[in-house]
């Protein structure tokens, strides 16, 4: 009898480990920031604390001179590494721009100094090298792409990358060195010194 439970206890025990092993093999999230079954991104916590990638500043077009929004692109520190090393984002390379209100005055730097305020929303992307999403609308050529709405940093305003991201990253081809791969000409790298530095 007691042989009995003892086999029992440890069949259970090897069930469960063999179960616990299937889970990683196959639905353990390659990034934190998504639903590891639908592939539904939400902007991950704490990028803040990671380094800045690289910033851009829009002038305003109209009237007085000054900055109209400002963008702060975030990245992994290995992802920074990597390209570094190999001149390629890495699988689970997660990008967040952040869109930021602005003010400009006058400093004692100069007559037309921008800050940033408040944040309007975000853009991510997640460099997918295995195509893990072939079902969803928000994967596809290397990528997950969504943006949020500064309201919501849990579900995307996103419907479709195809026409929500892709026209607007096309130009980003043609300004891509020759020789990266080709998902990661969609992303415009030239505005990222730091990606150069070995
Ligand atoms: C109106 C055109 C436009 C649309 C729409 C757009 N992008 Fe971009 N995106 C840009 C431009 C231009 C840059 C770089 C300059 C800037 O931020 O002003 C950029 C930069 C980015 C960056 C920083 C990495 C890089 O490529 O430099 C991310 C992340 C990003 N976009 C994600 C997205 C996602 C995800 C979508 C769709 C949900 C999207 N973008 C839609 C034009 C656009």
């Amino acid at each position: 009898m007691k042989r009995v439970a003892m086999s029992v206890v440890v069949l259970i025990l090897g069930l469960g480990s063999w179960t616990g092993w299937a889970m990683t093999a196959a639905e353990k999230p390659f990034v934190s920031n998504i639903d590891s079954q639908t592939g539904d991104i939400h902007v991950p916590e704490g990028y803040t604390l990671w380094p800045v990638l690289g910033t851009w500043s829009h002038a305003k077009t109209e009237g007085d001179s000054g900055i109209q929004e400002h963008h702060v692109v975030y990245t992994q520190p290995e992802t920074i590494q990597h390209y570094q090393q190999t001149g390629e984002f890495p699988d689970g390379a997660v990008l967040v721009k952040e869109l930021l209100n602005t003010k400009t005055m006058a400093m004692t730097t100069g007559p037309a100094v921008g800050h940033a305020t408040t944040v309007k929303g975000w853009f991510v992307l997640i460099r997918d090298t295995k195509g893990r999403f072939p079902s969803s609308s928000l994967w596809g050529d290397g990528w997950g792409w969504s943006f949020f709405d500064a309201e919501d940093s849990m579900h995307t305003e996103s419907k479709d990358y195809k026409t929500d991201c892709i026209p607007c990253h096309t130009p980003a081809r043609q300004l891509a060195p020759k020789e990266a791969v080709d998902s990661d000409k969609w992303i415009y790298s030239f505005g990222y010194p730091v990606l150069q530095n070995k």
